[in-house]
């Protein structure tokens, strides 16, 4: 897949898995949502897993890795709602056609009923709750009770529930958002990520209580890599850490 001019990357389409791109970046993430089926296990009463995807800092990756990786999981067969709980700067709009929905943020504040904010069947498999404009009042939102009952509702539907928030080093939503969910993934950019910014949000995630599940490594250059300006996608255990 080749670069894509400037008005193409403002609707991001050049970083979705559907877009024909190169084969080690379906690997990748075939590999990434393998190894979030091993280490988060399958509940037996038949609820789905739900697992909130963040990252220390904005521009790392995040809504990338979840749009990618719910595409990845939808088409291998899964069930998946993917939710955009940025509510500071949603995104996932822009990757799917959400027209005709009302927004996660519609829902939270009573306006919208569940059936009103999930878009279905953006492709095979896959359903996704979008916002399009930042919200006044995030975190009062996400602690509402309604929150919960979204996840329990969503859980009993769909294999994964995929959810992208905002950076764990500036505000606390997303780990507001993960206390209903069964963990966070970390998801760290080459020459972006500082480890030290990494084990402090590693930390302060254990110190919440909320599961860390492990950590992706996106846009991984290697020393003779050959994917150019995609780049590659590693998923780890945090014991690497
Ligand atoms: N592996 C990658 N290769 C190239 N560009 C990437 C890669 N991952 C993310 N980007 C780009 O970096 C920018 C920030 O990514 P985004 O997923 O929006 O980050 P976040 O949600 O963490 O703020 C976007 O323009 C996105 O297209
Ligand atoms: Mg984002």
């Amino acid at each position: 897949m080749a670069r894509t001019n400037k008005a193409e990357n403002q609707n991001k389409k050049h970083l979705k898995l559907q877009d024909n791109p190169p084969f080690a970046l379906v690997e990748s993430f075939r590999n990434l949502s393998t190894n979030i089926g091993f280490s988060v296990p399958k509940k037996g009463d038949g609820r789905g897993r739900v697992i909130c995807i963040s990252s220390a800092i904005p521009g790392e990756g995040k809504t990338t890795v979840s749009v990618n990786l719910a595409i990845s999981c939808s088409g291998a067969g899964e069930r998946v709602a993917l939710v955009d709980c940025d509510l500071r700067k949603p995104s996932i709009h822009r990757f799917f056609n959400c027209e005709g929905t009302s927004t996660l943020v519609d829902y939270l504040s009573g306006e919208a009923n569940m059936e009103k904010i999930v878009a279905k069947q953006v492709s095979p498999n896959l359903d996704v709750i979008c916002g399009r404009k930042p919200a006044p009042n995030p975190l009062l939102l996400i602690k509402n009770e309604r929150f919960q009952s979204l996840i329990t509702a969503l859980e009993k539907e769909y294999d994964y529930v995929l959810i992208d928030t905002p950076p764990l080093g500036l505000v606390s939503d997303a780990l507001e958002v993960a206390k209903s969910t069964d963990g966070i993934i970390l998801v760290t950019r080459q020459m972006v990520s500082k480890t030290p910014v990494i084990r402090q949000t590693v930390s302060d995630i254990e110190f919440s209580g909320v599961d860390f599940l492990g950590f992706v490594l996106n846009d991984y250059r290697g020393k003779n890599d050959s994917n150019g300006y995609y780049g590659k996608y590693k998923y780890g255990y945090k014991s690497h850490y």
